[in-house]
């Protein structure tokens, strides 16, 4: 069995956690939510590096085997420096944007993420090695993340945002949409209630938790225990309104999992 440390700026993570407790039930996770100082997407690099790596470091101390940077914002700024410096797996997020060039008919794609994701090296070096054929209308969800961090993922203003921010890839036809940015599962009903049943969406938390998955059968941690492990929420804000939107968001039910939330304290 196996300790494994997921990290975002906040909540949005959580749609990783998901997958992995509904895939890999069996280990003990922390989640790490860097609430105080969401969101990640409107700061810089430097920043966004430097934090990262803290916090993965922090994780690694408290034990961990494997680290998911569960934010496409620290994996696209901050994971190969993480990966040099700490001698544990670190596995990434990056929006789906492979799977959504073979997926779309008409190829046209919506890609919503940070503006720090766009922006990143890493997401254009990927960018540029997908066939030229396929459109991609890349378009920042600004303002998006700070409303799921209060709990309004379905309000009647999350819904005019997003409105805003979908209008170009609406008229540009696309009929794949990739959800660049953890967040942003969590406005999957809001999505379909703007852009119709029809459009595709992209979110790779389910190939990330395989891949997790695959990493701990390298170490040889993989678990044959049947038993569902312990979940420690850790927030740098609020644990207790973290553990309630955890409660909230997750689909998966913690119950049959040891459960507890701490409060970070200063670390560097
Ligand atoms: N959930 C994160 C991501 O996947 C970060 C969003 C933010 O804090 O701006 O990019």
């Amino acid at each position: 069995m196996s300790l494994i440390g997921v990290f975002d700026s906040g909540v949005g993570g959580l749609s990783i956690l998901d997958e992995a407790l509904r895939q890999l039930p069996q280990h003990d996770y922390i989640y790490l939510a860097d609430s105080a100082n969401a969101p990640y997407g409107e700061k810089s690099s430097d920043w966004i590096a430097a934090r990262s790596l803290v916090l993965c470091k922090y994780l690694a101390s408290q034990g961990c085997d494997a680290i998911v940077a569960a934010c496409n914002t620290a994996t696209a700024q901050a994971i190969q420096q993480i990966r040099a410096e700490l001698a544990i797996p670190i596995i990434g997020v990056e929006p789906g944007i492979k799977p959504a060039a073979m997926q779309s008919q008409n190829g046209v794609v919506g890609v919503l993420a940070t503006e720090a994701t766009l922006n990143s090296d890493k997401f254009n070096a990927l960018l540029a090695t997908l066939p030229k054929d396929c459109r991609f209308v890349k378009q920042s969800g600004a303002g998006l993340v700070p409303l799921i961090e209060a709990g309004q993922a379905d309000s009647a203003q999350t819904l005019e945002l997003l409105e805003q921010h979908l209008e170009p890839i609406l008229e540009a036809g696309a009929d794949t949409l990739v959800l660049g940015c953890t967040h942003y599962p969590f406005l999957k009903k809001a999505i379909h209630q703007l852009l119709g049943q029809h459009i595709t969406l992209v979110d790779t938390s389910h190939a990330v938790v395989k891949q997790l998955g695959r990493q701990l059968d390298s170490l040889n941690k993989s678990s044959a225990h049947q038993e569902c492990g312990s979940v420690v929420f850790i927030s740098s804000q609020d644990e207790e309104r973290l553990l309630a939107m955890a409660n909230d968001l997750l689909s998966h039910d913690l119950k049959s999992h040891r459960v507890s939330a701490v409060l970070l304290g200063q670390i560097s």
